[in-house]
């Protein structure tokens, strides 16, 4: 038995009672009792999609000295969704190791930063996403821009994605989609295009994210069963890091600032995350047995590291179901040990509230042990 400090509901254990013992009552029972919660009460249903058409085309495709030397194409990809007439459309660039053999594995990365932080051109360089890193090692990677895609602030949400829905605008749902579930959505275009790049090899990709985008990376893996692997950095409130009993930021936190990251049955939790029917280790649970990353710094106590890594081992029963290990150990790592054993990699750095090359190098390393390995 795991110890239960924070009293959190048992993961194994549906609505009606019945105890999960077996991986098939998780798959067909649980986990869809689950992600429906999560829709409903926190990130918020997409609307209909029946109605929108999506287009994605490569704009442009190029091998050049004046990128990375050579050592990549790069393939820029644009997205357009219509509706009714509406347009709505993002671009994002893709590179693939120049020298590829045969289809590579994956990063998609959710850029919530600036444009200097996922610069196409790459005449800005950024270890928030170190894109010539991640080639070297021979991954392909893309990244998207959020404020592209649903625009980071509360009147830019109904623009953006949103605006292929003007009847929403009028009046949103008590369980309508928030920003998070609009970015995840994005991630799963990105994966579109996978599917159609011979060089990318789209059963080995991870979804990645820092901080709101890390809600997002997780958000997005659990949903869309194609990602092989999410990976989460500084992830925290309504990301990795539990409700209850959370140490540094909370629900009622999150929702007076970010209304519109979430549905709006969330705001029903605000102070009584008690009442919650879930929390957030089934997050993680819901990717099971796909892989799951989540890493902490030692000075982001807003994020709530503890908090975090216990996400982590109260998810871990869900791949124990499957014949596999969650957590690769039970006891807090120090700084700069990551545990890398289980399904389930976590890190523990020095630093502040930010995602940079040696996380990065962490996640490949799992990455290389997990999913790169035939
Ligand atoms: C705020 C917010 C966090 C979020 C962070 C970020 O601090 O409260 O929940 O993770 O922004 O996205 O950087």
């Amino acid at each position: 038995m795991i110890e239960n400090k924070r009293n959190i509901p048992s993961i194994l254990t549906c609505l009606d009672g019945t105890e999960v013992g077996d991986w098939e009552t998780w798959l067909k029972k649980r986990r869809s009792e689950l992600l429906n919660l999560f829709r409903q009460e926190e990130y918020g249903f997409l609307p209909d999609m029946s109605e929108v058409e999506i287009k994605i085309r490569v704009a442009d495709s190029r091998r050049s000295e004046e990128i990375m030397q050579g050592r990549a194409i790069r393939n820029t990809v644009e997205v357009e969704a219509i509706r009714n007439g509406i347009h709505f459309s993002f671009t994002f660039a893709a590179f693939i190791p120049a020298d590829a053999k045969g289809p590579v594995p994956a990063f998609v990365t959710v850029c919530n930063r600036g444009i200097k932080d996922s610069d196409p051109a790459r005449h800005f360089l950024s270890s928030f996403y170190p894109a010539e890193t991640i080639i070297s090692r021979g991954y392909a990677c893309a990244a998207f821009r959020t404020q592209e895609v649903s625009p980071d602030y509360d009147e830019g949400f109904t623009t953006g994605f949103s605006r292929l829905f003007p009847e929403y605008v009028e009046g949103r749902s008590d369980d309508a989609w928030g920003a998070i579930t609009a970015w995840a959505w994005a991630a799963s275009r990105i994966m579109d295009y996978f599917e159609m790049e011979p060089l990318i090899d789209e059963k080995r990709v991870a979804l990645v994210g820092h901080s709101r985008g890390g809600k997002t990376a997780l958000w997005g893996t659990a949903q869309d069963e194609r990602f092989a692997m999410a990976v989460s950095s500084c992830a925290g409130n309504s990301g990795d890091a539990l409700s209850r009993g959370a140490k540094g930021e909370k629900i009622g936190d999150i929702v007076k600032r970010f209304p519109y990251w979430f549905c709006k049955n969330y705001q029903k939790y605000v102070d009584k995350e008690e009442t919650l029917p879930f929390d957030q280790h089934m997050l993680l649970g819901l990717i099971a047995p796909r892989l799951v990353y989540t890493s902490a710094k030692t000075f982001d106590s807003w994020a709530d590291p503890e908090g975090q890594f216990e996400s982590c081992i109260q998810a871990s029963p869900v791949y124990e179901l499957f014949g596999k290990k969650g957590i690769g150990q039970k006891k807090r790592p120090l700084p700069e040990q990551p545990v890398h054993e289980g399904r389930i990699g976590h890190h523990y750095k020095t630093g502040n509230h930010d995602m940079d090359e040696y996380d990065w190098n962490c996640y490949m390393d799992f990455a290389d042990l997990h999913m790169k390995a035939k």
